[in-house]
């Protein structure tokens, strides 16, 4: 929910913190800051607002040192304001903090400390944590064995943190060093020749190293220009597992769109094909995961699947519900991260829990994982980001490969988790009572479905018109039934997240039982209306709403005739296999909130109040 940078080594930090924390900035923004340790001072300039606030504001600085910490905040606990802004430094002068988190018991940590004379000129709990360490600082003047007396401040005070952290520390004593730490927030360190980079995820750190060590939950890592090292909060070593980073800076960068949204969208067909790529049999009548860690037997005696997530994860899980329990004929359950981490749910032995997330770090759902482990079930994990906590921690799962989803709100990660979800059906369908030829023809549709979307991605123009006539409007239905309800969903968020517009998405029959009570011609209403079963029913719901002069934009497959003048606007999208039509009809949905968001000049990839990932409850 916020993003940290950290850099040591033989060039100038101050430039390489500002840098990283423009690619970080996706994460939180509501105020940035960064310090620099040089000249025997802790330089800190720090202001609310964006980083190219902070650029300016950084302008006024000589910051020449070499060693630095950086922050984008997206603040949970005080307002944003310049003296909430990250780094903090403690009351003595003698340490600088940034903090992704939350300290859930900062306020007698608070007291504690005001009573032993310290100062406070913040509102947050990260400052709680930066005059705690100060203060064991100053009890331990000598620390036994040789050990470092600022490593070990900060790993006493992290013993006394209930809560969670991602942390990097400066040590006005220790000129050349850096100690970072993490507990539920992510923290990854960037090794470069004789220069370390520490940081909230590898977009900061991709275009200085390749190399990579994922830090886990309770390790600390102490930096110098010359070596780091990795110990546990009860003072183990950790031997270090570097990694390679699979993608490069060019993968996050505009590459000449509007907008990361944009871009995103429209990379949708090229994401799909990596998300498929090298997963169908060579019979090509199943899907087939490396990473699952369960064979067939094991998988076969499943009888029920769990699947739980947040945001459009969730809605991701709806249409993975309604497709394995069409074609496998397998129950399934699917509950919000949030929700089944308390709910204390009663879950039989046969059950596989699945976990989706684009990050890999959302707190919720991470919680929800180590609950359903607690149960003593395998928890497997849909997710896009190599190395994340969710990644690792999980019992086994499945990479999206879309490469870094940069823009708030989700879109080619959406569409890969659908396709993931119609894999899974598919692996499950074909283990019990689905047929070789249904299977086969089952492939060739996924196959098919980045072409279809370049199909559907052709209606941008048509879509982009008809935004302009829709955008001046306060509230939408979103409205969608079987496998469409939950991409209802999906509209309703994509438009309510990035335009600001209060958004609802409904079964389509549901609007009879309340929310019709909202239609007047100040309400449009977008439909999802496939050939199919209750195409009849659908235009019913439609017929209702334009009684009461409702606005309607219909989203129809080809060869649908609607009833004339039953929709005031209709995009078509071509006619496909169940399994990819979810895909499909996303498009038009983020196009459409998409434009209607560039129509209100609102921020697209950095909608007020939100960031990337969810990190703190
Ligand atoms: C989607 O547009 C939102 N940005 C949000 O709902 C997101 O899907 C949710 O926070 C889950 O994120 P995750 O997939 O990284 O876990
Ligand atoms: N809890 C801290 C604050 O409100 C950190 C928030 C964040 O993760 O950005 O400042």
């Amino acid at each position: 929910m916020c993003g940290i940078v950290g850099y040591v080594g033989k060039q100038k930090a101050a430039s390489i913190i500002l840098e990283g924390l423009k690619r970080l900035e996706y994460r939180g923004y509501d105020s940035a800051g960064l310090c620099v340790l040089q000249g025997g001072r802790l330089d800190v300039a720090k202001k609310a607002g964006r980083v190219d606030v902070l650029v300016k504001e950084a302008a006024k600085h000589h910051f020449n040192g070499s060693t630095g910490i950086g922050h984008t905040r997206w603040a949970t606990h005080g307002g944003v304001t310049d003296a909430n802004a990250h780094p903090h430094v403690s009351s003595d002068g003698k340490f600088a903090l940034i903090h992704n988190g939350v300290i859930e018991n900062y306020s007698g940590m608070k007291k504690f400390l005001i009573g032993k004379g310290y100062t406070f000129q913040s509102e947050t709990d990260t400052e709680a944590l930066c005059n705690l360490i100060a203060y064991h600082y100053a009890k331990e003047p000598v620390v036994k064995n040789g050990g470092s007396r600022f490593l070990e401040s900060v790993r006493k005070s992290l013993r006394h943190v209930e809560g969670t952290y991602g942390i990097a520390v400066l040590c006005l004593d220790c000129p050349d060093e850096i100690v970072a730490a993490r507990k539920a927030s992510p923290l990854v360190l960037g090794v470069g020749d004789q220069e370390y980079i520490v940081a909230s995820d590898a977009s900061a750190i991709v275009s200085h190293t390749q190399s990579v060590v994922y830090l886990k939950d309770g390790e600390l890592v102490h930096l110098t220009p010359r070596t780091f090292s990795i110990t546990t909060l009860d003072q183990a070593d950790v031997s270090p597992v570097v990694d390679k980073i699979t993608w490069t800076i060019t993968d996050a960068d505009l590459n000449g769109y509007s907008h990361f949204m944009e871009k995103e969208i429209f990379e949708q067909p090229l994401a799909l094909e990596n998300t498929m790529r090298g997963r169908f049999s060579e019979d090509g009548s199943t899907a087939q995961f490396g990473g699952l860690n369960l064979n067939a037997a094991e998988f076969r005696q499943i009888d029920r699947f769990l699947f739980c997530a947040c945001g459009s994860a969730w809605h991701a899980c709806l249409v993975a519900e309604h497709l394995i329990e069409t074609f496998a004929r397998v129950p399934v359950e699917v509950d919000y991260a949030s929700e089944f981490r308390y709910r204390n749910a009663p879950l039989d032995r046969n059950t596989l829990c699945w976990v989706i997330s684009q990050s890999g770090e959302t707190i919720d759902t991470l919680a929800a994982m180590r609950e359903a482990k607690r149960k003593g079930h395998r928890v497997l994990a849909l997710n896009n980001v190599v190395g994340s906590t969710i990644a690792r921690e999980a019992d086994g799962g499945i990479y999206q490969h879309v490469g870094p989803e940069i823009g708030v709100a989700s879109t080619k990660a959406f569409t890969s988790q659908l396709l993931l979800g119609a894999m899974i059906a598919l692996y499950i369908a074909r283990m019990r009572d689905m047929s070789f030829s249904d299977g086969a023809q089952y492939v060739q549709a996924l196959k098919g479905a980045p072409d279809l979307v370049r199909t559907a991605l052709k209606q941008a123009p048509q879509i982009k018109e008809i935004a302009k006539r829709y955008a001046k409007h306060a509230d939408f239905l979103f409205l969608g039934r079987l496998s469409l309800f939950p991409i209802a969903l999906e509209g309703a968020l994509k438009l309510k997240e990035i335009s600001y517009i209060h958004a609802e998405g409904y079964p389509a029959a549901e609007m009879k039982h309340g929310p019709i009570a909202l239609i007047t011609e100040n309400c449009p209403s977008v439909f999802l209306v496939p050939k199919g079963d209750v195409f009849n029913k659908i235009v019913s719901s439609m017929q209702e709403i334009k009684a009461r002069k409702g606005p309607i934009i219909a989203i129809v497959t080809e060869g649908c005739e609607l009833p004339p003048g039953v929709a005031d606007d209709v995009i078509t999208i071509p006619d496909c296999h169940p399994a990819v039509l979810p895909i499909v009809a996303t498009i038009p949905v983020q196009l459409l909130s998409y434009y209607i968001t560039l129509e209100r000049g609102c921020d697209v990839d950095k909608p007020r109040n939100l960031a990337k990932s969810v990190t703190v409850e």
